[in-house]
């Protein structure tokens, strides 16, 4: 078997230890004599790898007491609308920090609740950077960002200190890196890039917004539901849990979250190095000062190259180098599960390349 070198944005790489240790198990988990997708959700075999995979995010992410751990379904897409559903009234205020595409979709649904405020934007850069963050108005009913623009390459160094619940959007960078969870009243993450498979969003909310939610909401969107029920409401996705298990164990045996971030740090400049070092033959399109750990974003002269980049890196087996298409040129994502072998590939084949044109 030859695996190929995954930098694909979402669903993404992982650990290929977590997919041989799923394999194992497969299908006899544990001695049940059944795969984990077979078990019933209120089984207790399934109950301990539920209660595993929430225990090893609090663990590694620092999650304090004061907050719920939901697994949900919907992807982050689903809580582009359930925030403001729950939170948000034609008489309260959202106020947003644009980044990116998946700012502007939070920003949309949210204007389907009630009132909507940019209080910040770096659209008028085709969202090169991370902008400045002007006085947070204290009366909102939140703010939302995106920690990380999987399609931009961009990525926040550092939060503010918020009056109101500060919400972010953390699919593309949760677990690249350590973060003072209580600085955010919701943390939302769709698992495909780092976490796991496609099928789970993680959301980690403070306790005390659950008695804020508005009331007329259907009762399967309301986070309270499923904080009341341990996210067993309705049926889990249950395989897509075990698999978010998996992963967090891995990320334990590797040495936590400061450990990979480390290697994190280190993978990205590796690439930005080849990058910088091409004599701008590879162009970064992130500003330097808020370049992502997790994508990072670059283009070539034109889209023949382009192409011709693309197809010879797929020749020698690394796949998922196209960047979004509103964005053109190209893009690696890098995220956990990506080694630093990986993105030293990836660094002498684009010096390699350069040299041949
Ligand atoms: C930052 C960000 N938010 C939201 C999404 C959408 O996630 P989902 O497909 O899980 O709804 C993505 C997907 O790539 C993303 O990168």
């Amino acid at each position: 078997m030859v695996r190929t070198t995954n930098f694909n944005a979402g669903p993404a790489a992982l650990p290929l230890e977590v997919l041989q240790k799923a394999q194992n198990e497969f299908v006899d988990f544990n001695g049940a004599g059944m795969s984990v997708m077979e078990l019933s959700h209120r089984s207790k075999e399934y109950d301990a790898v539920h209660q595993k995979a929430k225990a090893l995010l609090k663990e590694l992410m620092e999650i304090p007491d004061d907050y719920e751990i939901l697994f949900l379904q919907g992807g982050a897409s689903l809580q582009f609308s359930m925030i403001p559903m729950n939170f948000l009234s034609k008489e309260k205020t959202a106020h947003f920090i644009m980044t990116g595409a998946w700012s502007e979709k939070a920003l949309a649904e949210a204007k389907l609740f009630g009132s909507t405020s940019v209080i910040a934007t770096s659209e008028d850069d085709t969202y090169k950077y991370i902008p400045d963050i002007p006085e947070i108005p204290a009366d909102g009913a939140y703010l939302h960002l995106t920690s990380n623009n999987t399609i931009f390459g961009t990525q926040w160094q550092q939060f503010p200190d918020s009056p109101i619940p500060l919400v972010a959007d953390m699919s593309s960078d949760i677990l690249s890196r350590k973060i003072d969870v209580s600085k955010f009243g919701i943390i939302y993450a769709g698992a495909q890039k780092n976490l796991g498979p496609s099928g789970v969003t993680v959301v980690i909310i403070k306790k005390d917004l659950l008695s804020k939610e508005n009331e007329q909401v259907a009762k399967i969107l309301k986070y309270s539901t499923h904080a009341k029920a341990n996210s067993l409401y309705n049926t889990p996705p249950t395989f897509a849990i075990y698999m978010l298990s998996l992963v967090l164990e891995w990320l334990k045996e590797k040495g936590g979250v400061a450990e990979i971030e480390k290697r994190n740090r280190k993978k990205a400049g590796i690439l930005y190095r080849a990058i910088d070092e091409s004599g701008g033959f590879y162009k970064g399109h992130a500003r330097e000062d808020s370049r992502s750990n997790m994508n990072v974003t670059f283009t070539l002269k034109n889209d023949e190259l382009t192409k011709a980049f693309i197809a010879k890196a797929k020749e020698e087996r690394m796949s998922g180098l196209g960047g979004h298409r509103s964005v053109g040129g190209c893009r690696a994502s890098i995220y956990n599960a990506v080694s630093v072998e990986d993105c030293e590939k990836l660094a002498a084949f684009m010096k390699t390349f350069r040299e041949e044109h």
